[in-house]
């Protein structure tokens, strides 16, 4: 990629973290969208660039915390950032203030989230995985966002169950399911009960590379990702799109 098309923030956060993340972060912008990995595998590379280069405004915070999650082995598990960015303009459409996050990893999305939310906004941000979540703090912070967000360490399910429990149904204006695939049923029903009417669910990897086209072949996973796509697509409690960002997203409408 030549350097010219590198953004303002890139160098910015280029001479911050040196050259050995700057090649790090140039392979991982390369590879924003999953889309490169999955579905679409090389065909629109050059195209996606070009489309990150005349669309991405990424938060300073957010392209540093792309960069050191890109050094990673599993950095390929961030979610791609323009689908995130799409994700905050339809959250900011809506005045999203209060929304969950399935699945937080290093924490791109969460930051992604809490920066476009009311100050007294909150995400609140499941993992199981300290150790990685734990990598975004000094972004959040370094964003001055990090009183919004609300990062609890322990299975999705059980706190989907204790907001449920705590009074918040139907206070929430968000959520982006994007964590282990066997549960994705159960948090989709959990955080239809969540969701304000007019809230937004965003599914993610709903088209796993391609492989739900022969789900029965693979079976698992991919087989209950296709069976929930089926059930969305005929759900009358939301209106729908599936997008072809990324690996594959849908955006359900809560009626
Ligand atoms: C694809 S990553 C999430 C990426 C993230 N949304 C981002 O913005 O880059 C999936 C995450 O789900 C977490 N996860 C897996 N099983 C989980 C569970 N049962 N409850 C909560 N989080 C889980 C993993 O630890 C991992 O960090």
């Amino acid at each position: 990629m030549p350097l010219s098309s590198i953004s303002k923030e890139a160098a910015i956060g280029t001479a911050v973290l040196g050259v050995a993340v700057a090649a790090g972060f140039l392979a991982g912008r390369r590879s924003c969208s999953r889309f490169a990995h999955g579905t679409l595998k090389g065909s629109g590379s050059l195209l996606q660039q070009y489309v990150l280069d005349h669309s991405l405004r990424e938060h300073p915070a957010l392209t540093k915390l792309k960069m050191v999650t890109s050094q990673r082995h599993d950095g390929r598990m961030m979610v791609s950032c323009d689908q995130a960015q799409l994700m905050a303009n339809l959250a900011r459409l809506i005045r999203a203030k209060k929304v969950i996050e399935i699945g937080v990893f290093t924490g791109y999305n969460t930051l992604n989230m809490a920066l476009i939310i009311p100050d007294d906004g909150k995400v609140v941000a499941c993992d199981i995985n300290e150790d990685t979540a734990k990598l975004g703090r000094p972004f959040w912070k370094e964003a001055g966002v990090e009183h919004k967000i609300d990062l609890r360490i322990k299975p999705a399910i059980q706190t989907l169950d204790d907001l449920l429990a705590n009074g918040e149904a139907g206070t929430f204006d968000f959520a982006f399911i994007d964590a282990d695939k066997g549960g994705y049923n159960d948090y989709y029903e959990k955080c239809l009960q969540l969701i304000r009417k007019g809230g937004i669910i965003a599914i993610d990897n709903v088209l796993f590379s391609g492989k739900v086209l022969n789900s029965g072949k693979y079976g698992g996973d991919i087989q209950s990702m296709h069976e929930l796509n089926e059930k969305i697509f005929h759900d009358p409690r939301v209106t729908i799109s599936m997008l072809s960002i990324g690996d594959g997203v849908t955006l359900a409408f809560k009626l």
